[in-house]
């Protein structure tokens, strides 16, 4: 079962989809069409259990089983019931059904889920005696419905749980960045291991971790063990084990440049350096206590990256002015020869550091706009006209 190819769509954030694109390409899968928040291929399931490990920066591995028309919830309950869910769902398992619906019979999407979920449990119940149980926990087999106009597309999530939910965040702060997007914008700086990565404000340590899982080539799946996709009928083990272990061949186990994560919070340090062990990946990272800008930064050149707070969330836009602007100190005295990055929702603020911008990536944090900002901080780098 599921050796077919069908169409695999990848979810994402807004802002995400060029890099998701490039991840997926350079996994040798085509891209069949790009969204604004997914980007759209194919392949086997053995194929999207391969993105689930591989993916950095996308959210949800969706694999779509069939595709129809309806116009209202009877018609989808019906062509839903006619499915073989008995092939795919054991009957003492749990699912769990998610939807994005937007067609004109339907004025709350909770209403689409429940049809598509009786539909399921019905089917399977009439088939094989016994009705699997349902809800909302996403750790066990998870349908997707895409209901837009009068085409429905019904997916299995092979992922399950997110995969910005790589489970190394075990201690929250405030204002952290989702996983999928640190990797992201650590892709957007370049760094591959090509200089430093200095990551002053490191708060819980997202960047700084996603930078060496990047750096050390290692799969950000491979620190997950629980997938969608194990839950199915049919799901191949022999086959995932074997993915696993070829792809930990290939991690890396030295690096050329240093990374260095600092907060002027212990407890944000502390909580990095768990993170980072629990990710694997402490022994990589330099971790220290103290003002940003005393944060060491090494001959060699590479990439410093800050995500100050930018009082939406977080601290006081006029006292975040002062942080700004000691932001561009630091880049222009201390980070010559380097590329500096500030990541933030705050372009008034940014004004204050007071260096042109070389490119403004933009990125959506949650649902605010955001962009990452990058500075060529040349020897002897000067404060110019702005913008
Ligand atoms: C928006 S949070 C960074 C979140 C981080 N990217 C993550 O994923 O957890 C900003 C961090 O800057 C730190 N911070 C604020 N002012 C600072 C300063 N003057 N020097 C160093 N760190 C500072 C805060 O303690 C906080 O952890």
């Amino acid at each position: 079962m599921f050796s077919q190819k069908s169409k695999i769509v990848i979810t994402c954030a807004k802002g995400i989809p060029s890099f998701l694109k490039e991840e997926v390409l350079s996994l040798g899968f085509p891209i069949l069409s790009e969204g604004i928040a997914s980007v759209e291929t194919e392949g086997t399931m053995d194929d999207a259990m391969r993105l689930n490990l591989f993916i950095r920066t996308g959210q949800r591995v969706l694999f779509l089983l069939e595709a129809f028309s309806a116009k209202n919830p009877d018609e989808l309950y019906r062509k839903i019931s006619r499915m073989r869910w008995e092939d795919y769902i054991p009957e003492d398992d749990y699912i769990c059904v998610t939807s994005s619906v937007d067609t004109p019979t339907i004025k709350d999407s909770r209403f689409a889920n429940l049809k598509c979920k009786d539909a399921i449990v019905d089917r399977i119940k009439e088939r094989r005696g016994r009705r699997p149980d349902a809800g909302p926990e996403r750790d066990r087999i998870v349908v997707h419905l895409y209901w837009k106009g009068d085409l429905c597309q019904v997916f299995l999530d092979t992922s399950g749980e997110p995969l910005s939910k790589r489970g190394y965040r075990k201690i929250p702060l405030k204002a952290p960045m989702q996983e999928t997007l640190a990797a992201a914008v650590v892709l957007a700086t370049g760094w591959k291991d090509n200089g430093n990565f200095i990551n002053p404000m490191c708060g819980s340590g997202t960047l700084a971790i996603e930078a060496a899982l990047i750096a050390l080539n290692r799969a950000p799946g491979l620190l997950r063990s629980n997938y969608g996709f194990m839950h199915l009928k049919g799901f191949n083990e022999p086959s995932w084990n074997v993915m696993r272990k070829k792809i930990k061949a290939l991690t890396k186990n030295s690096l050329k440049g240093k990374i260095i994560a600092t907060d002027i919070r212990q407890e944000a340090v502390e909580a990095a350096k768990k993170n980072a062990a629990t990710a694997g990946v402490e022994h990589w990272i330099e971790f220290g206590v103290c003002d940003f800008s005393e944060t060491p930064v090494p001959e060699g050149g590479g990439v410093v990256i800050l995500n100050p707070e930018y009082g939406e969330r977080l601290g006081k836009v006029e006292e975040l002015n002062e942080t700004y602007k000691g932001i561009g100190d630091y880049f222009k005295k201390r980070c010559k020869g380097y590329r500096g990055y500030i990541f933030t929702g705050n372009l008034d603020l940014a004004k204050k550091v007071g260096l042109r911008t070389k490119r403004r990536v933009p990125f959506f944090n949650s649902n605010i706009e955001c962009r990452l900002l990058e500075y060529d901080l040349y020897e002897g780098s000067r404060k110019r006209d702005l913008h």
